[in-house]
């Protein structure tokens, strides 16, 4: 008799275990299909990158010099832009990007963790120190978009932000040197 009754409560142990688990997989392979589904239809990634700096000479020379800051269009039509995040701003304030092309974005912070999006797309990236955060994106509509600072960096904080410009074909014109910068409006 006992023994009956320890067969009939080791069934219920085992019922309810493969109903946890089962509930279990389903809320896993929903955050599995979740991920999946946007990185291929809205193109939302971790971002990948692992590039080193070095935070103290950033500044100094190299990409992002300031001379280098900014939108540059090269010889293939490649585009790039570099940013440096600061605190507290961005160098340069205002970012001329192009409508419907593809677009590299490329971050680098001499002083604290800075965090990055851009409304409306599917930009958003922590800057750390000592590396290069890089995302591409393509913009789908032309305008002004807000590129605010997201993360907590100092008492400047909610001041630091930044424009885009997102140019149409016509208005997107590299001068000589493949730069292209904000129109003045
Ligand atoms: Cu930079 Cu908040």
């Amino acid at each position: 008799m006992s023994e009956q009754r320890h067969e009939g409560h080791e069934h219920f142990v085992l019922g309810t275990e493969l109903l946890w688990a089962f509930g279990v997989g389903v809320l896993v392979a929903a955050t599995i299909g979740m991920i999946v589904f946007t990185a291929l239809t809205r193109n939302i990634n971790p971002p990948s990158n692992v590039e080193r700096i070095d935070p103290k000479t950033l500044h100094l020379s190299g990409e992002f010099a300031e001379q280098n800051l900014g939108t540059l269009v090269s010889a293939d039509g490649a585009v790039t832009a570099r940013i440096v995040a600061t605190q507290f701003m961005f160098v340069p304030h205002c970012l001329a990007l192009p409508l419907g092309r593809l677009v590299t974005l490329r971050f680098a912070s001499p002083d604290v963790v800075h965090g990055i999006l851009i409304t409306g797309t599917n930009v958003n990236t922590m800057v750390v120190p000592g590396y290069v955060a890089q995302v591409h994106t393509e913009f789908t509509h032309s305008g002004d978009l807000l590129m605010p600072c997201h993360e907590y960096c100092g008492l400047g904080h909610s001041e630091m932000w930044a424009n885009i410009q997102v140019l149409s074909a016509a208005e997107f014109k590299p001068d000589r040197d493949g730069r292209v910068t904000c129109a003045q409006r």
